[in-house]
Protein backbone atom coordinates (compact mmCIF):
# COMPACT_ATOMS: atom_id res chain seq x y z
CA UNK A 1 0.00 0.00 0.00
CA UNK A 2 1.31 3.85 -0.81
CA UNK A 3 1.83 6.07 1.43
CA UNK A 4 2.26 10.10 1.11
CA UNK A 5 5.20 12.21 3.00
CA UNK A 6 4.56 16.05 2.88
CA UNK A 7 6.58 18.24 4.69
CA UNK A 8 4.53 21.58 5.49
CA UNK A 9 4.99 25.32 4.57
CA UNK A 10 5.56 25.54 1.31
CA UNK A 11 3.21 28.27 -0.60
CA UNK A 12 1.17 27.05 -3.53
CA UNK A 13 2.38 28.80 -6.71
CA UNK A 14 1.65 28.62 -10.95
CA UNK A 15 -1.43 26.89 -12.81
CA UNK A 16 -3.03 23.47 -12.24
CA UNK A 17 -5.63 22.12 -14.87
CA UNK A 18 -8.78 20.64 -13.49
CA UNK A 19 -9.84 17.34 -15.03
CA UNK A 20 -13.12 15.86 -15.55
CA UNK A 21 -15.39 15.06 -12.68
CA UNK A 22 -15.53 12.46 -11.49
CA UNK A 23 -19.22 12.54 -10.25
CA UNK A 24 -20.08 13.21 -13.98
CA UNK A 25 -18.08 10.72 -15.51
CA UNK A 26 -19.63 7.95 -12.94
CA UNK A 27 -23.52 8.80 -14.40
CA UNK A 28 -22.80 9.30 -17.79
CA UNK A 29 -20.60 5.46 -18.68
CA UNK A 30 -23.71 4.38 -16.99
CA UNK A 31 -25.61 6.12 -19.12
CA UNK A 32 -23.56 4.51 -22.54
CA UNK A 33 -25.62 1.54 -21.46
CA UNK A 34 -28.51 3.54 -23.15
CA UNK A 35 -27.32 2.74 -26.65
CA UNK A 36 -25.74 -0.34 -28.70
CA UNK A 37 -24.29 2.34 -30.65
CA UNK A 38 -20.57 3.62 -29.95
CA UNK A 39 -20.39 6.73 -27.44
CA UNK A 40 -17.15 8.10 -27.19
CA UNK A 41 -16.59 10.57 -23.92
CA UNK A 42 -13.68 12.96 -23.86
CA UNK A 43 -12.55 14.58 -20.39
CA UNK A 44 -12.69 11.28 -18.18
CA UNK A 45 -10.78 11.68 -15.19
CA UNK A 46 -7.82 9.13 -14.35
CA UNK A 47 -8.90 7.49 -11.30
CA UNK A 48 -9.81 4.43 -9.79
CA UNK A 49 -13.50 4.71 -9.47
CA UNK A 50 -13.78 5.43 -13.28
CA UNK A 51 -11.75 2.62 -13.59
CA UNK A 52 -14.42 0.29 -11.39
CA UNK A 53 -17.22 1.91 -13.18
CA UNK A 54 -15.80 0.39 -16.49
CA UNK A 55 -14.79 -2.83 -15.06
CA UNK A 56 -18.74 -3.01 -14.51
CA UNK A 57 -19.61 -2.21 -17.96
CA UNK A 58 -16.86 -4.19 -19.35
CA UNK A 59 -19.32 -7.43 -16.92
CA UNK A 60 -22.33 -5.58 -18.65
CA UNK A 61 -21.19 -6.88 -22.12
CA UNK A 62 -19.51 -3.49 -23.30
CA UNK A 63 -16.24 -3.19 -24.97
CA UNK A 64 -14.53 -0.41 -23.08
CA UNK A 65 -11.10 1.27 -24.40
CA UNK A 66 -9.34 4.36 -22.43
CA UNK A 67 -6.43 6.64 -24.32
CA UNK A 68 -5.48 9.15 -21.88
CA UNK A 69 -9.04 11.41 -20.94
CA UNK A 70 -11.31 9.50 -23.57
CA UNK A 71 -13.16 6.75 -23.46
CA UNK A 72 -14.80 4.76 -25.63
CA UNK A 73 -17.96 2.50 -24.89
CA UNK A 74 -18.82 -0.15 -27.88
CA UNK A 75 -21.50 -2.87 -27.54
CA UNK A 76 -20.38 -6.98 -27.76
CA UNK A 77 -22.70 -8.43 -25.91
CA UNK A 78 -26.41 -6.65 -24.82
CA UNK A 79 -28.05 -9.18 -23.08
CA UNK A 80 -26.21 -8.97 -19.66
CA UNK A 81 -27.72 -7.12 -16.79
CA UNK A 82 -26.27 -8.37 -13.39
CA UNK A 83 -23.75 -6.47 -11.75
CA UNK A 84 -22.45 -7.99 -9.10
CA UNK A 85 -21.66 -7.69 -5.51
CA UNK A 86 -17.11 -7.91 -5.41
CA UNK A 87 -17.59 -4.59 -7.63
CA UNK A 88 -20.92 -2.47 -6.59
CA UNK A 89 -19.38 -2.95 -2.70
CA UNK A 90 -16.39 -1.07 -3.42
CA UNK A 91 -17.99 2.06 -5.21
CA UNK A 92 -21.69 3.24 -3.66
CA UNK A 93 -21.76 5.17 -7.33
CA UNK A 94 -21.90 2.17 -8.74
CA UNK A 95 -26.21 1.99 -8.10
CA UNK A 96 -25.90 4.11 -11.39
CA UNK A 97 -26.36 1.50 -13.86
CA UNK A 98 -29.93 0.42 -12.50
CA UNK A 99 -31.88 2.80 -14.08
CA UNK A 100 -30.08 2.36 -17.69
CA UNK A 101 -30.32 -1.07 -17.79
CA UNK A 102 -34.01 -1.32 -16.57
CA UNK A 103 -34.45 1.19 -19.54
CA UNK A 104 -32.54 0.04 -22.32
CA UNK A 105 -32.77 -4.04 -21.31
CA UNK A 106 -35.73 -3.92 -19.32
CA UNK A 107 -34.27 -6.10 -16.43
CA UNK A 108 -31.35 -5.37 -13.80
CA UNK A 109 -29.97 -7.41 -10.96
CA UNK A 110 -27.49 -5.46 -9.04
CA UNK A 111 -25.98 -5.58 -5.96
CA UNK A 112 -27.55 -3.53 -2.96
CA UNK A 113 -25.06 -1.28 -1.56
CA UNK A 114 -24.08 -1.23 1.60
CA UNK A 115 -23.30 1.12 4.51
CA UNK A 116 -19.94 3.60 4.26
CA UNK A 117 -17.80 5.47 6.43
CA UNK A 118 -19.39 8.69 5.72
CA UNK A 119 -22.56 7.31 7.53
CA UNK A 120 -25.93 5.67 6.10
CA UNK A 121 -26.82 6.00 2.62
CA UNK A 122 -30.29 4.37 1.97
CA UNK A 123 -31.10 4.07 -1.36
CA UNK A 124 -34.98 4.39 -0.53
CA UNK A 125 -35.59 7.27 -2.92
CA UNK A 126 -34.00 5.62 -5.96
CA UNK A 127 -36.40 2.59 -5.47
CA UNK A 128 -39.57 4.70 -5.32
CA UNK A 129 -38.37 6.63 -8.08
CA UNK A 130 -38.40 3.59 -10.22
CA UNK A 131 -41.46 2.32 -9.01
CA UNK A 132 -43.37 4.78 -9.72
CA UNK A 133 -42.26 4.69 -13.43
CA UNK A 134 -43.83 0.99 -12.53
CA UNK A 135 -40.94 -0.83 -12.21
CA UNK A 136 -41.05 -4.39 -10.02
CA UNK A 137 -38.35 -4.69 -7.96
CA UNK A 138 -37.58 -6.64 -5.08
CA UNK A 139 -34.72 -7.71 -2.61
CA UNK A 140 -32.61 -10.97 -2.89
CA UNK A 141 -29.92 -12.86 -1.71
CA UNK A 142 -28.18 -9.23 -1.95
CA UNK A 143 -29.30 -7.97 -4.74
CA UNK A 144 -31.99 -5.47 -6.52
CA UNK A 145 -34.09 -7.22 -8.61
CA UNK A 146 -35.73 -4.96 -11.64
CA UNK A 147 -37.83 -5.86 -14.27
CA UNK A 148 -38.95 -3.18 -16.20
CA UNK A 149 -41.40 -4.63 -19.24
CA UNK A 150 -44.18 -2.42 -18.14
CA UNK A 151 -42.00 1.33 -17.39
CA UNK A 152 -44.04 4.02 -18.42
CA UNK A 153 -43.98 7.96 -17.47
CA UNK A 154 -45.48 9.40 -14.62
CA UNK A 155 -45.16 12.14 -12.05
CA UNK A 156 -42.70 11.45 -9.38
CA UNK A 157 -42.21 13.21 -6.20
CA UNK A 158 -38.10 12.35 -4.95
CA UNK A 159 -37.53 14.26 -2.31
CA UNK A 160 -36.19 12.65 1.04
CA UNK A 161 -35.50 14.01 4.59
CA UNK A 162 -32.16 15.28 3.28
CA UNK A 163 -33.80 16.76 0.21
CA UNK A 164 -32.95 15.97 -3.15
CA UNK A 165 -30.87 13.14 -4.29
CA UNK A 166 -28.28 13.32 -6.95
CA UNK A 167 -27.73 9.63 -7.69
CA UNK A 168 -31.53 8.87 -7.26
CA UNK A 169 -32.42 11.90 -9.99
CA UNK A 170 -30.08 9.87 -11.99
CA UNK A 171 -31.35 6.81 -12.16
CA UNK A 172 -34.95 7.74 -12.45
CA UNK A 173 -33.95 9.76 -15.54
CA UNK A 174 -31.87 7.26 -17.01
CA UNK A 175 -34.53 5.08 -16.93
CA UNK A 176 -37.02 7.93 -18.19
CA UNK A 177 -35.85 8.59 -21.33
CA UNK A 178 -36.44 5.32 -22.95
CA UNK A 179 -39.93 4.95 -21.55
CA UNK A 180 -43.13 5.46 -22.95
CA UNK A 181 -44.80 8.80 -22.24
CA UNK A 182 -44.17 11.49 -20.11
CA UNK A 183 -42.20 11.69 -16.62
CA UNK A 184 -41.99 14.62 -14.27
CA UNK A 185 -39.79 14.68 -11.29
CA UNK A 186 -40.39 17.21 -8.84
CA UNK A 187 -37.38 17.84 -6.36
CA UNK A 188 -34.98 16.89 -8.59
CA UNK A 189 -31.43 17.09 -8.08
CA UNK A 190 -29.93 20.78 -9.52
CA UNK A 191 -26.42 19.88 -9.16
CA UNK A 192 -24.56 20.60 -12.29
CA UNK A 193 -23.36 16.75 -13.08
CA UNK A 194 -26.96 16.24 -13.38
CA UNK A 195 -27.62 19.22 -15.74
CA UNK A 196 -24.29 17.44 -18.01
CA UNK A 197 -25.93 14.07 -17.92
CA UNK A 198 -29.17 15.47 -19.36
CA UNK A 199 -26.92 17.09 -21.66
CA UNK A 200 -25.11 13.76 -23.11
CA UNK A 201 -28.97 12.13 -22.96
CA UNK A 202 -30.35 14.68 -24.95
CA UNK A 203 -26.98 14.06 -27.15
CA UNK A 204 -28.40 10.37 -27.61
CA UNK A 205 -31.71 11.86 -28.84
CA UNK A 206 -33.29 11.91 -25.81
CA UNK A 207 -35.91 14.51 -24.91
CA UNK A 208 -35.66 16.44 -21.67
CA UNK A 209 -36.33 20.07 -20.25
CA UNK A 210 -36.10 21.83 -16.88
CA UNK A 211 -32.55 20.30 -15.88
CA UNK A 212 -31.04 22.38 -13.36
CA UNK A 213 -33.76 22.99 -11.96
CA UNK A 214 -35.92 21.01 -9.18
CA UNK A 215 -38.36 19.78 -12.06
CA UNK A 216 -37.24 17.69 -15.11
CA UNK A 217 -39.81 17.13 -17.86
CA UNK A 218 -38.74 13.95 -20.08
CA UNK A 219 -40.72 12.83 -23.05
CA UNK A 220 -39.77 8.94 -23.65
CA UNK A 221 -38.11 8.19 -27.23
CA UNK A 222 -38.25 4.83 -29.03
CA UNK A 223 -34.22 4.57 -28.81
CA UNK A 224 -31.09 6.73 -28.34
CA UNK A 225 -28.21 6.94 -30.76
CA UNK A 226 -24.22 7.22 -30.08
CA UNK A 227 -22.34 10.60 -29.75
CA UNK A 228 -19.05 12.16 -29.02
CA UNK A 229 -19.27 14.42 -25.36
CA UNK A 230 -17.00 16.23 -23.33
CA UNK A 231 -17.79 16.19 -19.62
CA UNK A 232 -17.55 19.34 -17.24
CA UNK A 233 -14.75 19.76 -15.28
CA UNK A 234 -14.62 18.69 -11.54
CA UNK A 235 -16.00 21.40 -9.20
CA UNK A 236 -14.87 19.53 -5.81
CA UNK A 237 -11.28 18.96 -7.57
CA UNK A 238 -10.66 22.83 -8.27
CA UNK A 239 -12.43 23.37 -4.76
CA UNK A 240 -9.66 21.58 -3.28
CA UNK A 241 -7.15 22.99 -5.39
CA UNK A 242 -8.96 26.45 -4.27
CA UNK A 243 -8.52 25.73 -0.26
CA UNK A 244 -5.31 24.18 -0.75
CA UNK A 245 -4.24 27.75 -2.10
CA UNK A 246 -5.87 30.01 0.67
CA UNK A 247 -4.04 27.06 3.45
CA UNK A 248 -0.53 27.84 2.03
CA UNK A 249 -1.07 31.04 1.34
CA UNK A 250 -0.60 30.98 -2.21
CA UNK A 251 -1.59 32.14 -5.57
CA UNK A 252 -2.67 29.58 -8.05
CA UNK A 253 -4.37 30.20 -11.75
CA UNK A 254 -6.98 27.15 -11.63
CA UNK A 255 -7.08 26.10 -15.68
CA UNK A 256 -10.11 24.97 -16.77
CA UNK A 257 -12.26 25.09 -13.69
CA UNK A 258 -15.96 26.81 -13.51
CA UNK A 259 -16.27 29.83 -11.34
CA UNK A 260 -20.12 29.53 -11.96
CA UNK A 261 -19.95 25.82 -10.51
CA UNK A 262 -18.38 26.94 -7.00
CA UNK A 263 -20.44 30.04 -6.03
CA UNK A 264 -21.10 28.82 -2.63
CA UNK A 265 -17.78 28.51 -1.92
CA UNK A 266 -16.80 31.54 -3.55
CA UNK A 267 -18.84 33.43 -1.56
CA UNK A 268 -17.80 31.67 1.59
CA UNK A 269 -13.84 32.03 0.52
CA UNK A 270 -14.40 35.85 -0.26
CA UNK A 271 -16.19 36.70 3.29
CA UNK A 272 -12.80 35.41 4.60
CA UNK A 273 -10.85 37.23 2.93
CA UNK A 274 -9.33 35.50 -0.16
CA UNK A 275 -8.88 37.03 -3.25
CA UNK A 276 -10.16 34.73 -6.12
CA UNK A 277 -10.96 36.40 -9.28
CA UNK A 278 -12.96 34.97 -12.18
CA UNK A 279 -10.83 34.35 -15.45
CA UNK A 280 -11.68 33.48 -19.72
CA UNK A 281 -9.96 29.99 -19.31
CA UNK A 282 -10.33 29.06 -15.12
CA UNK A 283 -10.08 30.52 -11.66
CA UNK A 284 -7.48 32.95 -10.49
CA UNK A 285 -6.76 32.79 -6.24
CA UNK A 286 -4.52 34.78 -4.30
CA UNK A 287 -4.09 34.75 -0.68
CA UNK A 288 -3.15 38.48 -0.12
CA UNK A 289 -4.09 38.78 3.81
CA UNK A 290 -4.69 36.74 6.80
CA UNK A 291 -8.16 35.26 6.84
CA UNK A 292 -11.17 35.32 9.00
CA UNK A 293 -13.24 32.58 10.64
CA UNK A 294 -16.87 31.96 8.82
CA UNK A 295 -19.47 29.64 9.47
CA UNK A 296 -20.48 27.27 7.15
CA UNK A 297 -23.50 24.93 6.08
CA UNK A 298 -23.00 22.21 3.95
CA UNK A 299 -26.98 22.12 1.55
CA UNK A 300 -27.35 20.42 -1.92
CA UNK A 301 -26.68 21.78 -5.07
CA UNK A 302 -26.48 25.29 -5.08
CA UNK A 303 -25.87 25.24 -1.20
CA UNK A 304 -22.17 24.73 0.21
CA UNK A 305 -21.18 20.64 -0.73
CA UNK A 306 -20.58 18.30 1.50
CA UNK A 307 -17.94 17.01 -0.85
CA UNK A 308 -15.64 19.95 0.48
CA UNK A 309 -16.60 20.20 3.87
CA UNK A 310 -13.60 18.07 5.58
CA UNK A 311 -11.12 20.27 3.23
CA UNK A 312 -12.85 23.29 4.43
CA UNK A 313 -12.43 22.43 8.09
CA UNK A 314 -8.79 21.75 7.28
CA UNK A 315 -8.50 25.65 6.35
CA UNK A 316 -10.63 27.05 9.42
CA UNK A 317 -8.35 25.16 11.96
CA UNK A 318 -5.22 27.00 11.31
CA UNK A 319 -7.68 30.69 10.68
CA UNK A 320 -7.36 32.79 13.58
CA UNK A 321 -10.67 33.00 15.70
CA UNK A 322 -14.36 30.33 16.22
CA UNK A 323 -15.60 29.10 13.01
CA UNK A 324 -18.28 26.63 13.17
CA UNK A 325 -19.06 24.01 10.23
CA UNK A 326 -22.54 22.27 9.93
CA UNK A 327 -23.02 19.07 8.12
CA UNK A 328 -26.74 19.03 6.99
CA UNK A 329 -26.40 15.88 4.17
CA UNK A 330 -24.32 13.46 5.91
CA UNK A 331 -25.00 14.17 9.74
CA UNK A 332 -22.01 11.85 10.39
CA UNK A 333 -19.38 13.08 8.04
CA UNK A 334 -16.79 13.68 10.30
CA UNK A 335 -14.28 11.03 10.66
CA UNK A 336 -11.70 13.49 9.48
CA UNK A 337 -12.03 15.67 12.96
CA UNK A 338 -9.79 12.95 15.03
CA UNK A 339 -7.23 12.65 12.94
CA UNK A 340 -6.81 16.64 12.33
CA UNK A 341 -6.91 16.79 16.35
CA UNK A 342 -3.90 14.09 16.40
CA UNK A 343 -2.05 17.15 13.89
CA UNK A 344 -3.24 19.88 16.85
CA UNK A 345 -6.71 20.91 15.65
CA UNK A 346 -8.80 22.24 17.85
CA UNK A 347 -12.55 21.28 16.96
CA UNK A 348 -15.22 20.31 18.95
CA UNK A 349 -18.04 18.03 17.75
CA UNK A 350 -21.63 18.31 18.83
CA UNK A 351 -24.00 15.90 16.23
CA UNK A 352 -23.84 17.82 12.75
CA UNK A 353 -21.45 20.78 14.37
CA UNK A 354 -18.26 21.70 14.43
CA UNK A 355 -16.91 24.48 16.49
CA UNK A 356 -12.99 25.02 14.92
CA UNK A 357 -10.92 27.44 17.26
CA UNK A 358 -7.96 28.25 14.74
CA UNK A 359 -4.37 27.86 16.01
CA UNK A 360 -1.27 29.26 14.85
CA UNK A 361 0.02 26.29 13.39
CA UNK A 362 -0.83 22.47 13.23
CA UNK A 363 2.18 19.81 13.35
CA UNK A 364 3.04 16.78 11.05
CA UNK A 365 1.92 13.76 12.75
CA UNK A 366 1.41 10.11 10.98
CA UNK A 367 -2.64 10.24 10.07
CA UNK A 368 -4.90 7.55 8.46
CA UNK A 369 -7.05 8.84 5.58
CA UNK A 370 -10.87 7.15 5.70
CA UNK A 371 -12.69 8.35 3.10
CA UNK A 372 -11.85 10.36 -0.24
CA UNK A 373 -12.70 13.92 0.68
CA UNK A 374 -11.42 13.21 4.74
CA UNK A 375 -7.87 12.19 2.99
CA UNK A 376 -8.00 15.22 0.71
CA UNK A 377 -8.43 17.34 4.06
CA UNK A 378 -5.18 15.53 5.48
CA UNK A 379 -3.00 16.49 2.57
CA UNK A 380 -4.20 20.33 2.97
CA UNK A 381 -3.29 19.93 7.12
CA UNK A 382 0.05 18.46 6.08
CA UNK A 383 0.95 21.21 3.59
CA UNK A 384 1.06 23.94 6.57
CA UNK A 385 2.23 21.61 9.25
CA UNK A 386 5.24 21.95 10.84
CA UNK A 387 7.55 19.05 10.10
CA UNK A 388 6.47 15.62 8.03
CA UNK A 389 3.31 14.24 7.71
CA UNK A 390 2.64 10.72 6.80
CA UNK A 391 -0.89 9.96 5.61
CA UNK A 392 -1.72 6.12 5.05
CA UNK A 393 -4.38 4.11 3.09
CA UNK A 394 -4.24 6.86 0.65
CA UNK A 395 -6.13 4.12 -2.00
CA UNK A 396 -9.03 6.84 -1.08
CA UNK A 397 -7.13 9.94 -2.68
CA UNK A 398 -6.79 7.62 -6.04
CA UNK A 399 -10.48 6.95 -6.51
CA UNK A 400 -11.19 10.72 -6.75
CA UNK A 401 -8.23 12.60 -7.48
CA UNK A 402 -6.65 12.65 -10.97
CA UNK A 403 -2.47 12.82 -9.91
CA UNK A 404 -2.65 14.71 -6.98
CA UNK A 405 0.66 14.88 -5.63
CA UNK A 406 2.17 15.60 -9.08
CA UNK A 407 -0.36 18.14 -9.46
CA UNK A 408 1.05 19.69 -6.21
CA UNK A 409 4.71 19.08 -6.45
CA UNK A 410 4.40 21.22 -9.49
CA UNK A 411 2.90 23.76 -7.62
CA UNK A 412 5.72 23.68 -5.60
CA UNK A 413 4.47 21.44 -2.57
CA UNK A 414 7.05 19.14 -0.89
CA UNK A 415 4.61 15.78 -1.37
CA UNK A 416 5.50 12.51 -2.30
CA UNK A 417 4.37 8.75 -2.51
CA UNK A 418 6.39 5.82 -0.84
CA UNK A 419 5.49 2.36 -0.69
CA UNK A 420 4.34 1.68 2.97
N1 LIG B 1 -30.64 9.93 0.52
C1 LIG B 1 -31.77 9.32 1.00
N2 LIG B 1 -32.33 8.35 0.23
C2 LIG B 1 -31.83 7.97 -0.98
C3 LIG B 1 -30.68 8.62 -1.47
C4 LIG B 1 -30.10 9.61 -0.69
O1 LIG B 1 -32.25 9.62 2.08
O2 LIG B 1 -32.41 7.08 -1.62
C5 LIG B 1 -30.01 11.00 1.32
C6 LIG B 1 -28.54 10.72 1.62
O3 LIG B 1 -28.39 9.87 2.76
C7 LIG B 1 -28.00 12.11 1.83
C8 LIG B 1 -28.79 12.94 0.82
O4 LIG B 1 -29.96 12.17 0.53
O5 LIG B 1 -28.34 12.56 3.12
C9 LIG B 1 -28.07 13.25 -0.47
O6 LIG B 1 -27.47 12.09 -1.00
P1 LIG B 1 -27.36 11.85 -2.55
O7 LIG B 1 -28.26 10.73 -2.94
O8 LIG B 1 -27.53 13.14 -3.29
O9 LIG B 1 -25.87 11.31 -2.70
P2 LIG B 1 -25.37 10.35 -3.84
O10 LIG B 1 -26.09 10.66 -5.08
O11 LIG B 1 -25.34 8.95 -3.36
C10 LIG B 1 -23.51 11.95 -4.74
C11 LIG B 1 -22.01 11.96 -4.86
C12 LIG B 1 -21.39 12.13 -3.49
C13 LIG B 1 -21.90 13.41 -2.85
C14 LIG B 1 -23.43 13.40 -2.81
C15 LIG B 1 -24.03 14.69 -2.28
C16 LIG B 1 -21.62 10.54 -6.80
C17 LIG B 1 -21.03 9.30 -7.34
N3 LIG B 1 -21.57 10.71 -5.47
O12 LIG B 1 -23.84 10.82 -3.96
O13 LIG B 1 -19.99 12.24 -3.71
O14 LIG B 1 -21.39 13.56 -1.56
O15 LIG B 1 -23.96 13.18 -4.15
O16 LIG B 1 -23.64 15.76 -3.08
O17 LIG B 1 -22.11 11.38 -7.54
C18 LIG B 1 -17.70 12.09 -3.18
O18 LIG B 1 -17.47 12.42 -4.36
O19 LIG B 1 -16.81 12.06 -2.30
C19 LIG B 1 -19.07 11.76 -2.80
C20 LIG B 1 -19.37 11.10 -1.68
Amino acid sequence: MDKLLIRGGKKLKGSVTITGAKNAALPLLAATILTDDVCVLKNIPTLTDVGTMIKILTRLGKNVTKENDVVTVRSSNTNKYKALYEIVSTMRGSICVLGPLIGKRKKAEVSFPGGCVIGPRPIDLHLKGLRDLGVNLKVKGGYLIARGEKIRGNRIYLGGHFGSSVLATANVLMAAVLARGKTIIENAACEPEIVDLAGFLKKMGAMIRGEGSHRIEISGVKKLHGCTYSLIPDRIEAGTYMLATAITKGNVFLKNASYDNLLALIDKLTEAGLNIERRKNGIRVRYTKPLRPIDVTTFAYPGFPTDLQAQMMALMTVTEGISVITEKIYPERFIHVSELSRMGAQIVLEGPNTIIKGVKRLSGAPVMASDLRASAALVLAGLVAKGETEISRIYHLDRGYDNLEKKLSRLGADIKRVKE
